[in-house]
């Protein structure tokens, strides 16, 4: 079975056109997703519409959704100008994918009996792990062994060794984890539609269960289109700025 995982989209409909169709030249059985469709950018109606088609799919929750449908006073707790990014989208998103929002689930998710997804960590969706203190506090809540989780933007990769915990930080277009048996994992495949670290390209990952392994990759999109979208929406500049250096 073909896993297709992503997540932290924000709103940037060029960055998930790109990598959906890398995902459909493949054979995928399964969509797995992670959280943040919404937020920071500028057609969180498009990728919601878009989103909605691929089946099937588990979809959880993550902080930007949660804010915009739920939890507006929780803005208080993003910097500036995510915070109007979410004020924006509120105004600006359509009664029915507010709905969509609304509906959500939380993770941590359990799909398929062997992997879980979460937003942010098992324990808590808006917590952010970050290094191997934070992911020994994860695998305590894991009962999988393969975890997939977003939040940070960062494309990474911790496993668990009779409670030997390592991170890798995953550099470069293209990566490749084969599974071990006794080992867990904890993997971030990065961000679709606001990558942080420094590497311009939309990110995701497919696990393939009958190989096993884990390949992460980066994909080029349209950047200019993405960002034109922003400034030409009035969200703060700072948003289209950050997508061409990667942060
Ligand atoms: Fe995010």
């Amino acid at each position: 079975m073909r896993y297709f995982i992503f997540t932290d989209i924000h709103g940037n409909m060029e960055a998930f056109s790109a990598i959906l169709r890398f995902a459909k030249k493949r054979k995928i059985d399964h969509y797995l997703f992670l959280g943040d469709i919404v937020g920071y950018g500028a057609s969180p109606d498009a990728v919601i519409d878009e989103l909605r088609t691929l089946e099937p799919i588990n979809v959880i929750r993550g902080n930007h959704d949660k804010a915009v449908c739920c939890e507006l006073e929780s803005v208080q707790t993003f910097n500036p100008i995510a915070a109007s990014a979410i004020h924006w989208t509120r105004e600006n998103i359509s009664p029915k994918n507010l709905t969509y929002l609304t509906h959500l689930k939380k993770g941590p998710e359990i799909v398929h009996k062997d992997i879980t997804i979460c937003h942010g960590s098992p324990f808590d969706e808006d917590y952010y792990i970050f290094g191997e203190f934070d992911a020994a506090e994860a695998f305590l809540h894991i009962e999988t062994p393969l975890t997939f989780f977003g939040h940070t933007h960062f494309p990474f990769v911790y496993t668990d060794i009779d409670h030997l915990i390592e991170g890798t930080f995953l550099t470069g277009n293209s990566n490749e984890i084969k599974i071990e048996k006794g080992t867990r994992y904890l993997i971030n495949p990065g961000s679709v539609g606001q990558p942080r670290d420094r590497n311009t390209r939309a990110a995701c990952a497919i696990y393939d269960s009958d190989a096993g392994k884990i390949s992460l990759f980066r994909v080029e999109y349209e950047i200019e289109e993405a960002q034109k979208k922003i400034l030409d929406a009035g969200l703060p500049s700072a948003l289209a700025e950050r997508l061409s250096i990667g942060i």
